[in-house]
């Protein structure tokens, strides 16, 4: 548990120009595949968030040299020196995406040893999909406790997988995992997802053999050897999606030149529904949003891509809130993805849960509240809220805003936003809670 809080003011009308950092979805796998090379490789646009420290850390356990300037955002890693297949505990449950070693240590070494890993608490979120895949690949599989060891005996064999559901961490497990297997393996329903196409661009860049397919399979055809490679890491559709929204509650206007519009036609559709402006950049690139004053309650239903993204739904939840009428909002893909409803409610959202939906009344004004934070997404929902709050909104939990977001923090503030990160001990010293408006300014330069 972090000791420390986010503090958030009404903030209205949040505008500007925002350039964006690259996916930390996309990153993470990213990372872990350089475990298939041998040499130096070179990341650009790599966003400076926590997971991508954890993810450091774990490849230096692992034997890699990584050099990470965090200014520019560059990650130079040397895998020449791995020289292990075992990732502790104590990595593990810092981060779920920590599991996606496990494919590239297999292709690897034919051994993986790893724990299960932690992450958001977002349901139960099994890796059976990459397990029994593993084993239908010819990997013998023992659990132990928390531990889970993996071997391959002889080598791969090209198997057909098909997918349960299009699980994102279990098609990038399978696709770094079967790179080397002679002959092909196909996934069916395989997840699709933006962050998936951006690894297997890089797995094509080491020289591997990758087709997709319709519908929705992909077929790797395995190659002896993949060399290093330079690579821009795509830019998070849902950072992007973040500040649009904050934006669209808040009553003001913003320019993503850089936003992978191109990923993001669901959400800007619901955005356009209730009644928001929104321009998107000839090529794909790039959005404008000028927010309306009277917001439209939307519904929208949560699924694998190109459906509406599972880790919009919080934040898209958060503008439902003051939006004029009844939103209905489906979680599909994790089963327990509610729990920031409870924190809303405490801010004054009128919000009944029924299984996996939440239905949605709009109420003119929302007020600060103490609230907690339990998923990465969750804590840019109950931030987002907070700008619209009359009075303040005292965020704990925000470790895991730290686990998935680059400077949000400031990046709200440069667009005009109340919102500070407070240790502790400044938390509890409540004269510098009340001092906080008159610091604004301050905090802003
Ligand atoms: C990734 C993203 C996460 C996003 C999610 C869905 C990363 C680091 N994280 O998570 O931000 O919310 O995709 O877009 O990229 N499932 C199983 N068994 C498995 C694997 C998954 O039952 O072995 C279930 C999960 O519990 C969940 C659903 O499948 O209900 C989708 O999960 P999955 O797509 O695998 O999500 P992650 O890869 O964990």
């Amino acid at each position: 548990m972090s000791n420390e809080y986010i503090l958030v003011e009404k903030s209205l009308s949040l505008s500007g120009e925002v350039k964006l950092v690259g996916a930390k979805n996309a990153v993470l796998v990213i990372m872990a595949s350089l475990i298939l090379t041998d040499g130096k490789s070179l990341l650009s646009n790599v966003p400076n968030s926590q997971d991508v420290r954890s993810m450091i850390e774990l490849l230096e356990i692992l034997g890699a040299k990584v050099l990470f300037d965090s200014k520019n955002n560059t990650l130079e890693v040397d895998t020449s020196r791995i020289d292990s297949f075992k990732v502790p505990y104590e990595i593990m449950k810092k981060m779920r995406a920590s599991v996606l070693v496990m494919g590239p240590l297999l292709a690897k070494f034919g051994c993986a040893q790893i724990a299960l890993p932690g992450g958001c608490v977002i349901g139960s979120r099994p890796i059976d999909y990459h397990l029994n895949n593993f084993k239908k690949m010819g990997a013998d599989i023992e659990a132990v406790g928390d531990s889970i060891s993996a071997r391959v005996k002889n080598r791969f064999k090209p198997t057909k997988l098909v997918l349960e559901y299009p699980s994102v961490g279990a098609t990038e497990n399978i696709l770094m995992a079967s790179v080397f297997t002679k002959g092909i393996t196909r996934i069916v329903n395989a997840a699709l997802e933006p962050e998936v196409l951006d690894l297997i661009s890089v797995l094509k860049k080491m020289g591997a053999n990758i087709n997709i397919l319709p519908a929705s399979s992909i077929e790797i055809e395995g190659v002896s050897t993949l060399k290093p490679i330079e690579h821009k890491v795509i830019n998070d559709r849902l950072e992007a999606g973040a500040l649009l929204l904050a934006s669209a509650i808040t009553g003001g206007q913003i320019y993503l030149p850089d936003a992978p519009a191109w990923a993001m036609d669901l959400f800007l559709f619901k955005l356009e529904q209730m009644g928001h402006y929104i321009e998107v950049g000839s090529d794909e690139v790039g959005v404008t949003l000028k927010a309306t004053n009277s917001p439209k309650a939307v519904s929208f239903k949560t699924g694998p891509y190109p459906g509406f993204p599972t880790d919009l739904q919080s934040p898209m939840m958060a503008a439902q809130c003051i939006a004029e009428g009844k939103s209905i909002v489906e979680e599909t893909v994790f089963e327990n993805r509610l729990l920031h409803v409870r924190e809303l409610q405490k801010m004054g959202a009128q919000i009944q849960v029924e299984h996996n939906r939440a239905i949605v009344t709009g109420v003119d004004q929302l007020y600060g509240a103490s609230v907690i934070a339990t998923d990465i997404r969750a804590s840019c929902c109950l931030v987002l809220a907070g700008f619209v709050a009359e009075g303040k909104t005292i965020m704990s939990g925000v470790n895991h805003f730290k686990r998935g977001y680059d400077s949000l923090d400031k990046k709200f503030i440069g667009l005009g936003a109340c919102i500070k990160l407070m240790k502790i001990d400044e938390f509890l010293d409540f004269n510098k809670i009340d001092q906080f408006e008159e610091n604004f300014e301050e905090i802003k330069n």
